[in-house]
């Protein structure tokens, strides 16, 4: 047998345990953005350098401003390129608590009516289930071969799900440690159940929330109402006005910097089947909205959006009561693509929200910080020898796909290590990420283990 099917013939053979060991993982509460799970996110950090010392791999925890990094390394200055494998262990909040079906840190496996198996915590799918078929993959490689065909550093960041805010300054500090020749990344997702993936491009983002505040205190409608300022209404029509009736969107310069995709490109998608039925019919919806002269597929990955994620104000407990209130909030996000540059977006909103607010009212934000879109360049060479893994593996060829969603930490490795990265994931349409219910395949989970093994033994060859 040759090296690599011993190696894969090792991970069939300890998927169970393997299994165990994420399941531990998975119980650990490392919610990043609410303080109170601080200690869990440690914990979290500490179980990861432990599980990598122990397989060979030196690791440490290091403190930041925020939540720990983990940071390992197996160098023996092997002559292939010297890889970074990146991965996050924090996870994002539960609620609505309610709508699961058993305890998000209890995981369990789950048979389904099609015979299939899934892995039901939260952090299954984003981004835990990921991040350990990287580590079992090295476990299985080290073991059976007695080191990485490759020389790796791994980093494990604990704030991906709360906007990176502790990423710069330690990239800064440790970029002769983390400098690498490529960055791994695993966490995206594939094309479908078959279909593994590539992702070539990721939405950039900048965000904000505004505070509109009109009276000093809230107000009885019926005395004050008709007269003073209601700051629900105004947080409505500053909404209400980010879209024409064509589902652009209307700050002045928002386009600039959007890019077209080349024509081969969207030939390429064209191939892929994408149907948008499926796709919202999964969600319970049927009509796309967007800019009505794209695609759906340009909608989620190509062009730039702006969403409300969360707006109140006023009373919203049972009942009603008849009041102005002195205040309402509301959160927004842009996706940016192309050379979108968040900076200037932010600029452009806090410009247009200030229009429309009356000269007896104010406005506060607080900001989110902001990472630009990533494009890979398509014909760069480690592509082939990502697919190359993926199509043995999967027995079907891999796509290059876009992806709606965002990891900051892409754009800075470019940026500010000089990385490129391939980012190559095992995440499912369906896995409910950031939702009740979060799930994983099983077939991702042990194909991906197996997947990265290839990976590395591609990424040794010239
Ligand atoms: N893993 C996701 C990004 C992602 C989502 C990739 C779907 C591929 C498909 C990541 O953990 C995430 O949720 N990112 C946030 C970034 C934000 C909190 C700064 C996002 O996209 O909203
Ligand atoms: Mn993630
Ligand atoms: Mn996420």
């Amino acid at each position: 047998m040759s090296s690599i099917d011993k190696v894969l013939a090792r991970i069939d053979a300890n998927l169970d345990q393997s299994l165990q060991r994420l399941f531990d993982l998975l119980k650990i509460k490392s919610i990043s953005t609410d303080p109170a799970f601080k200690a869990p996110c440690r914990e979290a950090a500490d179980w990861l350098a432990k599980e990598l010392t122990g397989i060979g791999i030196e690791a440490s925890v290091r403190d930041t401003a925020g939540h720990p990094m983990v940071v390992g390394h197996r160098k023996s200055g092997k002559p292939g390129p010297h890889v970074l494998f990146y991965g996050h262990y924090d996870v994002q909040p539960v609620d609505p608590l309610e709508l699961w079906n058993r305890d998000p840190f209890d995981p369990v496996i789950e048979t389904r009516e099609d015979g299939s198996k899934i892995i039901i915590a939260r952090g299954s799918a984003d981004d835990k289930g990921q991040l350990m078929t990287f580590v079992e993959a090295a476990r299985a490689y080290i073991e059976e071969t007695g080191d990485l065909p490759v020389d790796v550093t791994i980093l494990f960041e604990g704030e991906e799900e709360s906007g990176s805010p502790s990423l710069h300054p330690f990239l800064e500090a440790n970029k002769d440690e983390l400098s690498c020749d490529l960055a791994l990344v695993c966490d995206t997702g594939m094309w479908d159940a078959k279909t593994p993936a590539i992702s070539v491009m990721l939405r950039g983002m900048v965000g904000d929330e505004i505070i509109v505040k009109a009276a000093s205190r809230d107000l009885h409608s019926g005395m004050y109402g008709g007269s003073a300022q209601n700051p629900n209404h105004i947080v409505a029509s500053i909404i209400a006005g980010l879209h024409d009736e064509n589902g652009k969107i209307t700050l002045p310069g928002f386009y600039d910097g959007v890019i077209e995709m080349p024509d081969d490109v969207k030939a390429m998608w064209d191939t892929l089947g994408f149907s948008v039925e499926d796709f919202l019919g999964d969600v319970g919806l049927k009509y796309p909205r967007g800019e009505n002269d794209r695609t759906p597929l340009e909608h989620i990955w190509t062009r730039p959006t702006v969403e409300v994620n969360g707006m109140w104000g006023g009373y919203q407990g049972a009942g009603s009561k008849t009041v102005i209130p002195a205040e309402a909030h509301a959160k927004f996000t842009f996706r940016l693509v192309g050379d979108q540059d968040p900076d200037k977006i932010q600029d452009a909103f806090r410009a247009y929200v200030r229009s429309k607010i009356p000269a007896d009212c104010s406005v506060e934000f607080i900001a989110k910080e902001g990472s630009p879109a990533l494009r890979l360049d398509f014909a760069m060479p480690v592509l082939e020898k990502g697919k190359k893994a993926l199509q043995d593996e999967w027995e079907t060829e891999a796509a290059l796909i876009g992806m709606g969603g965002s990891i900051p930490i892409v754009g800075d490795f470019k940026r500010m290590l000089g990385m490129d990265s391939l980012l190559i994931g095992f995440g499912l349409e369906d896995d409910q990420i950031h939702s009740p219910n979060e799930k994983y395949n099983l077939t991702s989970y042990h194909k991906g283990i197996r997947s990265w093994a290839r990976v590395l033994k591609e990424l040794a060859e010239d």
